[in-house]
């Protein structure tokens, strides 16, 4: 009964709620939450390689901002660019991805900066299919857009001579933080130079702030405002976007789009491999059982399955460090055509095997340290620790 009453109660008390206090809490706001991200190089989502690294990707924004959207209002979303991929194939794929993610998400401004303009046309066509609102300096797109949020009045801007009058005017661009702190006329300067700012930089009137690289945490800047919309103080923290944020998913099925685009470019630079260098393991175990025995048993040998247990196994991105000699004559192409060579093998270590095999008594490379940085890089692994990660792979 009590249950009973409940369901049909609660309906009803939240139409109160909406009705009376959403314009109230509205006019009385005296918060803004500028949400930014800011030079984030076509990062779609981090690899996962380590724990610690594990910051990012474009479905946590969304899925935090969802979550938090209450608490976040009112809020002003905006990207301040370099956000595109790479002129690459897939670094086109990426760029247009995070355009559609970012219709999605509903950023209220992009900018287009110095790595847009390297792909002006792609970034104008799909900006305009998914209804993003740019500030850009280049021709067809607005230099500044006018945006009001409760009694403010903002003009986001892209353009350094491009301000207003009564307005809380915020530059989006990617000059480096010495030269924002040169600038005049601006509340807030929000840079996708790449560099990065803890805490916001305040000179003379502005408030600095830049992007967190490739999207790890997303800043979030308070500004506390008066009756007439005026900046009386500000807070600013960062939010890291860690695995224990729930995914939006509608943006997972878009990167779930991407990752099959990516395969299939893959499969179109599949090729036939005449080339005999890298042998395989099947060629080293006749005459080194053990060591391959014990090889066998390293998380080396697991690494192409890594791979496809995160559906990353047509990636070549991913697959160049996951196999032996990627994108080297008579390396890993791909599954179909050279899956003896899948997963981090002796050769990946040793060097190619055809020198060795037609010469057993020639000495090979020794293997150093640089061999292993190779793929054990600071950001794919930043526990590596040379004596500590040799001892776990010893076979002699
Ligand atoms: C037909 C047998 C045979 C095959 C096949 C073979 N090896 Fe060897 N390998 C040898 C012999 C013999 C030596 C030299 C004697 C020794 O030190 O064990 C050697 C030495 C080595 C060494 C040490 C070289 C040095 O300079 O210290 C490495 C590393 C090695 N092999 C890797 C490989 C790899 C990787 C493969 C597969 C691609 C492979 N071997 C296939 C027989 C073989
Ligand atoms: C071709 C790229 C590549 C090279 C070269 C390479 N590794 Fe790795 N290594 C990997 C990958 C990928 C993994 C993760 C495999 C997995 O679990 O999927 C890994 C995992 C490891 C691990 C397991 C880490 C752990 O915490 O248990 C150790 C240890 C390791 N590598 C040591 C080395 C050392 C030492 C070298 C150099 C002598 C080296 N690796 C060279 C790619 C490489
Ligand atoms: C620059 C080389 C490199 C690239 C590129 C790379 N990885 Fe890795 N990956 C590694 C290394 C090294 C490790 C082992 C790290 C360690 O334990 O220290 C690893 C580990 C992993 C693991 C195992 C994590 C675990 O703890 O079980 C997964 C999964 C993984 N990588 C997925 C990917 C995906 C997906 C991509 C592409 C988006 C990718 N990797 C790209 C080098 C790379
Ligand atoms: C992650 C890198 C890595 C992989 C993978 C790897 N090795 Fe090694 N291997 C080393 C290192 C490091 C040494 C020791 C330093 C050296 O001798 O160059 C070594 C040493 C050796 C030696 C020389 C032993 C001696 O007595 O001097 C042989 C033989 C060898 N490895 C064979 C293999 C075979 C066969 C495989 C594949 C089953 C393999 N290794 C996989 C890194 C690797």
């Amino acid at each position: 009964m009590i249950q009973l009453i409940t369901k049909r109660l609660l309906p009803f008390s939240m139409l109160l709620f909406i009705l009376f206090s959403t314009p109230a809490s509205y006019g009385e706001s005296r918060e803004l939450n500028i949400i930014y991200t800011g030079s984030l190089q076509g990062e779609l989502e981090p690899c996962g390689c380590s724990p610690k690294t594990d910051f990012g990707g474009v479905a946590r924004l969304s899925g935090y901002l969802k979550e938090h959207k209450e608490e976040l209002s009112p809020h002003l979303l905006v990207d301040a660019g370099n956000f595109a991929g790479d002129d690459t194939p897939q670094g086109k794929l990426k760029t247009e991805t995070l355009l559609k993610v970012y219709g999605i998400i509903g950023y209220d401004a992009v900018a287009f900066s110095a790595r847009e303009k390297a792909v002006q046309d792609l970034v104008a066509e799909i900006s305009h299919t998914n209804k993003i609102s740019v500030v850009s300096g280049s021709s067809g797109h607005a230099g500044a857009v006018s945006v009001k949020r409760g009694n403010a009045d903002i003009l986001i801007s892209t353009d350094p001579q491009l301000h207003a009058l009564d307005k809380i005017n915020i530059l989006v661009t990617d000059i480096q933080v010495s030269d924002a702190q040169a600038m005049k006329h601006w509340d807030v300067i929000i840079l996708s130079s790449g560099e990065k700012l803890e805490e916001p930089l305040k000179k003379e009137k502005s408030i600095i702030v830049s992007g967190y690289p490739k999207g790890k945490e997303v800043g979030i800047l308070s500004l506390h405002l008066d009756d007439s919309g005026k900046i009386k103080g500000y807070k600013h923290r960062w939010q890291p976007l860690g695995n224990d944020i729930r995914e939006d998913t509608e943006v997972r099925k878009v990167l779930q789009e991407y990752d099959a685009r990516v395969a299939r470019l893959y499969k179109e630079a599949e090729t036939v491999v005449s080339e005999i260098n890298y042998l395989g393991i099947s060629s080293c175990t006749e005459c080194h059982q053990p060591f391959a025995e014990i090889w066998g048993k390293s998380r080396h040998a697991g690494a192409f399955a890594s791979l496809e247990k995160v559906e990353k196994a047509s990636d070549p991105e991913c697959i160049k460090c996951h196999v032996v000699g990627f994108g080297e004559a008579g390396g890993f192409n791909s599954m179909k055509t050279t899956p003896g060579l899948a997963n981090v093998q002796c050769e990946a270590c040793h060097g190619a095997g055809k020198e060795h095999l037609a010469n057993l008594e020639l000495p090979l490379n020794p293997v150093t340290v640089s061999e292993c940085l190779k793929c054990h890089t600071g950001e794919n692994s930043p526990d590596f620790n040379y004596p500590v990660y040799l001892e776990k792979i010893k076979h002699w």
